[in-house]
C-alpha cells in the first residue's frame, strides 16, 4: 500500500537521509505528492457534482491547508474562530466555507458573519435566534443551513454524531422552522441542510445509503415547497488504521453514488449545490508518524524494538480497550526508503525510567537501530488529538515532501517553549 499513497518513491530516500542528518528521533511526515494525487482523485470521483470540504479538525498544519486551499477546487469546513481563521488565511475563499459545530460562541457567529462565510451550520434554534439578532445589527441575511440529526437508519459508521447528541435539530423543528423562517426569522437566509452522521466509514454501499438519505431528504423538503440551494451531506469516509481493516473501495463508492445520482431529480440537481465534508480521507493517508529504533531484538517472525517516541504523540495508536494489542498498518524507513514486510513488532520505550509497552503493535520489515518504525495513515487527528504535552515531549516536528525534498513545516515545540514567556513574566513582576 505504502507505494501507491506515497507514489514518488524518492522522496522515502531523502526523508530519512534528512532524518538522519538531523539527528530525527521522531516526527510527523507528509507527503504532498501524495496530497495531489489523493485531491486530484476524490475530486474526480465526486465530480461535478459535489463540491468538497476540507475538514480543517482533521490537521491544522498552515502549510499543508495552503496547499490544499491553492491546489485544489476545494472548500473548507471549520469548527471554532481558530479554525476559522485559518482557513481565510490560508487562501480558502470565504464563500467556500462552513462553519459546523454545536455550541458556538456569540464571538465565533459574529467572525462568521464578518467573513462572509457561506454558511453556518446552524445547531439549535438557540443559535438561530442570535443570528438573527446579529444580522439585524449588521444589517445583512445570514446564510444558514440548518443540521437535522435525522431518524432514519444510519449504516456503517465507526464513529455516531446521530442519534441522542447535542448535534442538530430533529427534522420536526428543522421542517417547522423553514416553514415559518421568513416570518419568525427575517435576517436569515435558508440556504439548505446539512446532515452528519458520523466517521470512519470503511464500506462503500453504506456510505452511499448515507448520503442518498441526505439527498432523499432534500427531496421531500422539495416536493413541500421547501427549496435548497446548498445540501452539505456530511461524509465520514472512512481508512484502515488496523490490519482487519479494509480501505473503502473507491471505484464502487463512485459507481452506486453516481447510479443513485442518474436517478436524481434534474431540477435539483441543478439549482442545489451538494457539498461533502472529509479531513481524515484526504489527509489521513498521506501522512505517517515516525520513530527512530534505538534498540531491536529479532525472533524468527516476530521482533521487539525500542523506539525514541512515546504513544502520547501519537494518540492515534495508543489505542483504547477495544483497539489494544491489534495490529495498526505500519511500515518502515530506511536508507533505501519505504519498506513493506509482515514482521509483527512489538514497540518498546522508555518513561521516567520505566521501559512500557506500546499499545498498538506494528506489522513490519525487520529493522536495525537507527531506522525508522512508521505509523502509516496518521495524517490525520495526529498531532491535532495526541496528548503531546503529556510527558513535556511537546508538540512533534512536521516535515513534508515533494519531489525529492523535504521540507520543514512546523518545528518542535518543546515545553521551554510553551513555559517560557509564562515563566518570565512571572518572575520579572
Ligand atoms: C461535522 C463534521 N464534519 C467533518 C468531520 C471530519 O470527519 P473526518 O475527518 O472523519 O472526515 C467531523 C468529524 O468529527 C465532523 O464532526
Amino acid at each position: 500500500m505504502i507505494f501507491s499513497i506515497y507514489g514518488y518513491a524518492d522522496n522515502g530516500r531523502a526523508l530519512f537521509q534528512y532524518c538522519k542528518s538531523r539527528n530525527v528521533r521522531n516526527c510527523y511526515y507528509y507527503d504532498f505528492d501524495a496530497v495531489r494525487s489523493r485531491t486530484e482523485e476524490i475530486a474526480s470521483v465526486l465530480s461535478p457534482s459535489f463540491k468538497v470540504l476540507f475538514s480543517l479538525k482533521s490537521n491544522s498544519n498552515p502549510q499543508l491547508a495552503e496547499y490544499i486551499a491553492r491546489e485544489t477546487p476545494f472548500g473548507a469546513d471549520v469548527s471554532s474562530a481558530s479554525e476559522l481563521d485559518l482557513a481565510c488565511s490560508s487562501g480558502f475563499n470565504p464563500s467556500d466555507v462552513f462553519f459546523v459545530g454545536p455550541g458556538k460562541s456569540l464571538e465565533e457567529l459574529l467572525l462568521a458573519v464578518e467573513k462572509g462565510v457561506g454558511g453556518v451550520i446552524v445547531e439549535s434554534l438557540t443559535e438561530l435566534k442570535i443570528l438573527d439578532w446579529l444580522g439585524k445589527e449588521q444589517n445583512k441575511k445570514i446564510e444558514v443551513l440548518l443540521r437535522v440529526n435525522p431518524s432514519y437508519e444510519i449504516r456503517g459508521v465507526r464513529m455516531a454524531m446521530g442519534g441522542v447528541t447535542q448535534f442538530g435539530m430533529d427534522e420536526e423543528t428543522v421542517m417547522k422552522t423553514f416553514l415559518d423562517g421568513a416570518k419568525n426569522y427575517p435576517n436569515i437566509e435558508f440556504a439548505g441542510v446539512h446532515i452528519y452522521v458520523g466517521t470512519r466509514i470503511l464500506k462503500a454501499e453504506d456510505a452511499v445509503w448515507n448520503i442518498a438519505q441526505v439527498l432523499n431528504f432534500v427531496k421531500m423538503l422539495d416536493e413541500k415547497g421547501i427549496k435548497c440551494k446548498k445540501a452539505d451531506v456530511g461524509g465520514g469516509l472512512g481508512i484502515p488504521y488496523y490490519d482487519d481493516e479494509s480501505p473503502l473501495d473507491i471505484s464502487l463508492f463512485k459507481e452506486l453514488l453516481h447510479e443513485y445520482l442518474a436517478s436524481y431529480p434534474e431540477s435539483i440537481k441543478r439549482s442545489c449545490m451538494f457539498y461533502l465534508e472529509a479531513g481524515r480521507y484526504i489527509v489521513g493517508p498521506v501522512g505517517c508518524f515516525i520513530a527512530r529504533v534505538d534498540s531491536v531484538i529479532q525472533i524468527e517472525n516476530c521482533q521487539e524494538i525500542e523506539v525514541e517516541a512515546t504513544p502520547a504523540l501519537h494518540a492515534l495508536s495508543e489505542g483504547s480497550i477495544l483497539t489494544r494489542n491489534k495490529f495498526f498498518v505500519g511500515s518502515t524507513l530506511c536508507e533505501d526508503g519505504w519498506k513493506q514486510g509482515e514482521k509483527s513488532t512489538d514497540i518498546f520505550y522508555k518513561l521516567n525510567g520505566r521501559r512500557l509497552r506500546w499499545p498498538s503493535r506494528v506489522k513490519c520489515a525487520a529493522l536495525k537501530k537507527g531506522e525508522y518504525i512508521v505509523f502509516l495513515n496518521s495524517g490525520a487527528y495526529g498531532p491535532a488529538t495526541s496528548p503531546v504535552w503529556k510527558n513535556l515531549e511537546g508538540y512533534p516536528l512536521e516535515l513534508a515532501g515533494s519531489k525529492g525534498l523535504i521540507s520543514e513545516i512546523r518545528a518542535q515545540m518543546t515545553w521551554k517553549d510553551l513555559a517560557n514567556e509564562q515563566l518570565f513574566f512571572a518572575i520579572s513582576q
